[in-house]
């Protein structure tokens, strides 16, 4: 059937061949770009909310419990990596592997990862670029910086009157900014975007040395604080909880955020020495060095502060500024501001490249794939993303924003742990430079974890997630199959 139609391996070498990327990165190299994609929101904004609403000092659980699903899922893509070491990401291996419906269905929550990504990382951008403009005595107006359900419960928590309108300015302003950078081209940016990834290395690492020596132990105790109903506006049970294990369990849903980025190893596959070998080493590595941080970071902040006294919108410097140490505040402020936007960067990059590789495979309108006369950059596409980001992070609040990208790539993890096992048993003998351990185990696993925590993401975040899926099934059948390239030419050759 048409919808099983793979993409053979010769056409993406013949693309790769047209993209002419020098082959530079080392595994390490590798590595350090992992990192800088994984590291933003999810630990420096995210943590906060966490901590404060679902799990107390068990924040570090929540990141052991998200770190296994996303390590299993990791040890799957790299072996896609190491099988298909081509440009592009999940999508592209198993439209090379699967097949079409598949890799579309894939690449449709891609969307949702890089999108919703880079609209949570602005709306986190804010979050620290406001404190900033604070620590140098200025400060926006609520109804200015935030959006409308979040201004209201901070114009309640200080006793003031709620906005009747509010827009998240200076994220819907960095995006553009960011819009303008991708349109130019990124390589001009890619020397500014490896110091920032070391500072924000640094900086991660400060907060846990220095951190340290603040720790209270009391404030771990009790470790899981004692389950609260969530209520809705009228004052009856949402069905959610805060605290105890389910909330520990949301609490895993929110930060799983955190790791997400690791992927994007995979979109460099073209410019890696050895990439069969070094992309899949970069892919796992980045993600373990990650989760080590984040659990001795959350360990540091939960141990600094009470949860309850974590800023949810900067509760990384407002661990700092808890017990008075205002210098490292503001380095902290700067590093995550810088760091924040690197990570947009790659969110965004990622987001342009997926829809120019399936534009280019026919799946999706020549929009995606026409390129600027002078920058050679996707600007169409770019204005598209940087438009809908834009106006979606001024609008919403993060963590709906961090639920959607969330859900879609935990079903895209799952997608690749389900097709690394299809693969080893319809193609058995496929070269494999990596291979995943216990492959069928791992992959269930894999396919298991990601989808337990997909069941625990609100209700309504489920409803928009639903619906993004049906239009992608429409848009497929209505559009892609019908324009898909591989389609075109099998007709051809009948
Ligand atoms: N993992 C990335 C972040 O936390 C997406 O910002």
């Amino acid at each position: 059937m048409s919808v099983w139609r793979v993409k053979p391996v010769s056409a993406f070498e013949a693309d790769m061949k047209k993209s002419d990327l020098k082959r530079v990165l080392t595994k390490w190299g590798l590595t350090s770009l992992g990192i800088g994609a994984i590291i933003g929101g999810g630990i420096f904004t995210l943590t906060g909310i966490a901590a404060h609403d679902y799990a107390g000092p068990a924040l570090a659980l929540a990141f052991v419990i998200a770190g296994v699903g996303c390590l299993f899922a990791s040890l799957c893509y790299a072996e896609f990596a190491s099988v298909l070491p081509v440009e592009g990401s999940a999508y592209a291996y198993a439209y090379g592997t699967v097949g079409e419906l598949f890799a579309w269905f894939i690449g449709w929550n891609l969307i949702l990862e890089y999108m919703m990504g880079a609209t949570t990382v602005a709306v986190a951008w804010s979050g620290y670029f406001t404190k900033l403009l604070h620590l140098f005595g200025i400060d926006i107006p609520i109804y200015l910086c935030n959006d409308l359900h979040t201004a209201t419960e901070k114009c309640i928590a200080l006793g003031l009157d709620a906005p009747s309108f509010a827009f998240n300015l200076p994220a819907f302003i960095i995006t553009w900014i960011v819009t303008m950078i991708l349109v130019k081209g990124i390589k001009e940016a890619a020397n500014t975007n490896n110091i920032i990834v070391i500072v924000k290395i640094a900086v991660v690492l400060f907060v846990i040395i220095v951190g340290a020596f603040y720790i209270n132990t009391e404030n771990w105790t009790p470790f899981i604080p004692a389950e609260v109903p969530v209520l809705d506006d009228a004052g009856n049970p949402t069905g959610g909880v805060n605290f105890g294990f389910g909330g520990v369990l949301t609490a895993a849903t929110i930060v799983f955020f955190a790791y997400i980025g690791f992927d994007a190893v995979s979109t460099q596959a073209g410019e890696a020495i050895n990439p069969k070998k070094d992309v899949p080493f970069a892919i796992i590595a980045s993600l373990v060095i990650c989760t080590v941080l984040y659990i001795l970071v959350s360990l540091v902040l939960t141990g600094m502060v009470k949860y309850d006294q974590l800023d949810k919108a900067a509760p990384v410097a407002s661990a700092f500024s808890g017990i008075g140490i205002n210098w490292a505040v503001f380095i902290i402020t700067i590093a995550a501001t810088a760091g924040l936007t690197s990570v947009m960067l790659v969110m965004m990059l990622g987001q342009t490249r997926i829809f120019l590789g399936m534009a280019k495979d026919g799946l999706m309108p020549p929009f995606f794939k026409a390129l600027h006369s002078n920058f050679k950059t996707p600007h169409k596409s770019t204005f598209l993303v940087g438009g809908i980001i834009s106006i979606v992070a001024a609008l919403t609040p993060i963590d709906n924003v961090s639920e959607m990208c969330s859900m879609g790539t935990l079903l895209a993890f799952a997608m690749v742990c389900v097709a690394v096992m299809i693969l080893r048993y319809k193609k058995p003998e496929l070269e494999r430079p990596y291979k995943t351990p216990a492959v069928y185990l791992v992959g269930c696993l894999g396919v298991g974890f990601n989808i337990f925590l997909m069941t625990q993401v609100r209700a309504a975040t489920w409803k928009f997630f639903m619906i993004w899926g049906v239009i992608g099934i429409i848009v497929y059948f209505m559009y892609s199959k019908r324009h898909s390239n591989l389609g075109k030419s099998e007709a051809e050759d009948k």
